[in-house]
Order: structure tokens, then sequence, then C-alpha cells
């Protein structure tokens, strides 16, 4: 029986395919599991959350140097990784309709999720996607798209630190793609194969590790609050010693409520110096005169967990008269669109002229400013009020007297007449 769950996922996934924000992969082609595209508004989306990241976690800091490493690596990097002994997932077949699944998420243990037959022993499942390189069909060009950014930062330690002379402790970080060939993707953007991830790998000497895993710690809870993630739903999770990453001696996740569960939204965790080691790499420390392997903390998030928890957090509904009205709540700075400008009738040359005018000064100011003289009024509220644009703005006929715009609240539906030059602070001092 459907619960109250799976209709907020099919009701968020629907909006993100009717407004833009994100459509099945190769969709007119019958798609491709585990891929999905994001449209207009989930890349505005994706910007502003790769914007606060990066805002947090790379330009305001002296300490930190950003990477865009590629995605094809050499296979030497995941032998060296452990990826390739132990990047695996248990894959389980049906016996019966000899369809496969991650043994793990499995509803009930031994039995296929689809015809209920029985499934047979688990083996492991290599999930990184190799290739080959070149025209020769050898085992020597196998390359491997990699499964996760880190590695990228970690063959570049050395020429981070032969460029830059970075003083323990500092940060290299990345945003970037990373492919996973999941067994099951499954719940939308939750598990896909394509997966955009925003790292750091925070280098330290040994003794800092406890110090630094609680000053990341606390670094990530806040920017979960900075971003407007629904914090009842954020929980912290202490991993186990036999459920954590092969090279992790200390992991946290910190997972979310999502309809179909709590689940992972981010990780962080104490590295050591499984990957320098493993690498051949170390760092003259000039204070202590010696060559040191230093230890890396990690923070880990999925860009497209992130959009999801997102969206989550901010949809809501109330009803205004007979009506239902649907509303994504982001916080102004996450919003797709800032603010929606409208001539109040879209057959007035002398309102659409002097609309224009607003809607140029705006946009030249923010960027993401939307034009929309598409229906009635209300409609355009209501278009609006479901991408989650915090303010809409219409030139009327007193406009064209006294200069005044009206701007509507998304959350109150109020509205409010202000002198069109008074906007863009208005709307500056809500934005931050
Ligand atoms: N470098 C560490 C690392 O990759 P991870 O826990 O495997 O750790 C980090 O991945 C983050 O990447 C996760 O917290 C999640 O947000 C995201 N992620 C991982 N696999 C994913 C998948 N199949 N689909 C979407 N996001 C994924």
């Amino acid at each position: 029986m459907e619960n109250n769950d799976d209709k907020l996922m099919e009701k968020i996934i629907s909006l993100c395919k009717r407004r833009g924000f994100v459509y099945p992969g190769s969709e007119i082609y019958g798609g491709l599991a585990g891929t999905w595209d994001y449209g207009p508004l989930g890349v505005a989306l994706k910007n502003n959350i790769k914007d606060a990241w990066r805002k947090k976690f790379v330009s305001s800091r002296n300490d930190m140097y950003e990477v865009d490493a590629a995605i094809l690596m050499n296979g030497e990097v995941w032998k060296a990784s452990g990826h390739v002994d132990t990047f695996t997932d248990p894959l389980v077949e049906c016996t019966k309709c000899k369809k496969r699944f991650r043994e793990d998420t499995l509803k009930v243990k031994g039995k296929c999720d689809d015809c209920g037959g029985v499934t047979g022993e688990a083996r492991q499942f290599n999930m990184m996607f190799s290739t080959k390189i070149g025209a020769v069909e050898d085992s020597a060009a196998t390359v491997y798209l990699r499964p996760e950014t880190a590695q990228g930062i970690f063959v570049n330690f050395k020429n981070i630190v032969d460029s830059f002379h970075p003083k323990l402790p500092f940060g290299i970080a990345q945003i970037g793609k990373a492919f996973r060939n999941e067994i099951t993707p499954r719940d939308f953007i939750f598990r896909v194969r394509e997966i955009e991830q925003m790292e750091v790998e925070y280098f330290i000497r040994e003794d800092d590790a406890d110090k630094s895993f609680t000053y990341w710690h606390e670094e990530i809870v806040s920017f979960a609050e900075e971003l407007g993630l629904d914090m009842a739903s954020f929980h912290e999770v202490i991993v186990g010693d036999g459920d954590r990453a092969h090279y992790s001696k200390r992991t946290t996740d910190f997972e979310f409520d999502f309809p179909f569960g709590q689940k992972e939204l981010f990780g962080l965790a104490y590295r050591g110096s499984f990957d320098l080691n493993n690498h051949k790499l170390e760092y003259i420390d000039e204070e202590a005169k010696e060559k040191i392997t230093p230890h890396v903390i990690e923070p880990s998030m999925g860009v497209d967990r992130l959009v999801l928890a997102l969206m989550l957090s901010a949809y809501a509904e109330d009803t205004q008269g007979e009506e239902v009205r649907s509303y994504l709540k982001f916080k102004p700075s996450m919003a797709p669109v800032v603010c929606a400008v409208s001539p109040l009738l879209k057959n007035k040359p002398e309102l659409v002229e002097k609309a224009r005018v607003v809607y140029g000064m705006l946009k030249s100011e923010f960027g993401r400013v939307m034009w929309d003289d598409n229906g009635n009024i209300g409609k355009r509220y209501r278009r609006q009020d479901e991408i989650g644009t915090p303010w809409c703005i219409v030139i009327d006929f007193d406009t064209l007297t006294d200069d005044t715009v009206t701007i509507r609240d998304r959350d109150t539906g109020s509205q409010e007449r202000i002198a069109k030059l008074e906007l863009v602070d208005y709307i500056k001092e809500r934005l931050s």
C-alpha cells in the first residue's frame, strides 16, 4: 500500500521533471538506469550548493588549495588506493528470474525483491567502471573512471607542495564527478552511477587527528545549517569497526531522514596515512626538520544527495481557499531563482516596457532572475512558489505614475509596495 513517504517522493520527482530540476537520463531512448540529467533549475540549485561549499571551505580560508583532476586515472592509482581489491559490494543473483541485487538492500535476505525466488550465494562485485585507453585492446591499457574524487587529490599532493610550499595543516579540495557501477541504483538521485562529489583532504600531523576530526565535524554541521537543511532530520552516526571503508580508521556518517529511510548524506573519515603511504608520498616538516607522512581528515559530500535533501527540507504545502498550494521554502541564497518580474498585463506595452527595465536592473545585479508573463498573476505566483522563488515583483499602473512596485513574499503570500529604486537593497538584505 502506498504511504505518505512514497507519495512525497512521487511529488518531488514529478515536480523535478515538470519544472526543470531533474530529468531521467537518456529519456527519449527509454532511459539509462542510475543516470539523471539536471535541467536549468537543478543546475542553478547545484551551483548554489557548490558556491556555498567553495566559499566556506576554499575561498574564505588561507589553507586550502582547489584542484580539478582528470576523471580517467591510471590503473596503478586504484591498485595503490585499495580500490581494485576492496571497492566492492555484495552481489546476489535470483536463481529463478536471474535478476541481480545488492545483498544488503534486499527487503528479505535470501529472497528476490522482484519475483520472490531464492537468491544465490553473495559474491563481491567491484564497483569501478573501467575502460580502455587507445586503440589496442590489451590489459595494459585498462583505466578506471574515478570512483571518488579523493584520489585525484592524493595524486596531486606533491604538485601542490612543490608549487605552493604549504605548512601543515592544509587542505586540498575538489568538486567533480565520480562513477560507481552501483548494482541497484535507486531512490531517484540518492543512489546513482554518476555522482558529483565535493571533497576535502585535510593534511595534519598525526597528533592533531582528534582535534581536527572534531573541528571538521563542527564545520559539516554548520554547513548543513547554512544551506537550510531540516536539522531535525539530520543525524550523526558513528560507523563501527566492521562497517568502515577500507581506508578509514574512524568515520562519522551524517544521515538524513529521506522518505525511504535514514540514509547517509555526508561522511567524515579519518584516513590516517593510508593513502599517502600507499602512493609513497612524503612531506618535509620544516619545523621538526624531518620527513613525515601527514595524516588525513576527509569531509566528503555528494551534491546529488544534497539536492534531494534540500528539496525535501524545502517542500511545503498549504491551503489557500479551496486550493492546495505546494511551494519550496528554500533559503533565498539557495533558491534557483532569486526573484521573478512580471508586468501585470502582458498586452499593455507601457507596463511591459517598464517591467523590462526593472528586470534588466535586477538581472544585472543578481543573475538568477526570471521574466514571467505567462497566464494570470495568480498562476504566475503558483508557478514561482513551486520552484521556490522567494519574491515576485509586479509592475502595474501605479508603477507608471509613482515608480513603485509590488513585491510578494513566497512563504506568507503577503505583498508590499516599495520604490523601484529600493528593490536591489531590499533583496540584498534578505539574501544575506
Ligand atoms: N572519498 C570518500 C568517499 O567517496 P563515500 O561515503 O563512498 O566516501 C561520499 O562517498 C559521498 O558521496 C556520500 O556521503 C554521498 O553523499 C555520495 N555518494 C556516494 N555514493 C553515491 C551514489 N551511488 N549516489 C549518490 N551519491 C553518492
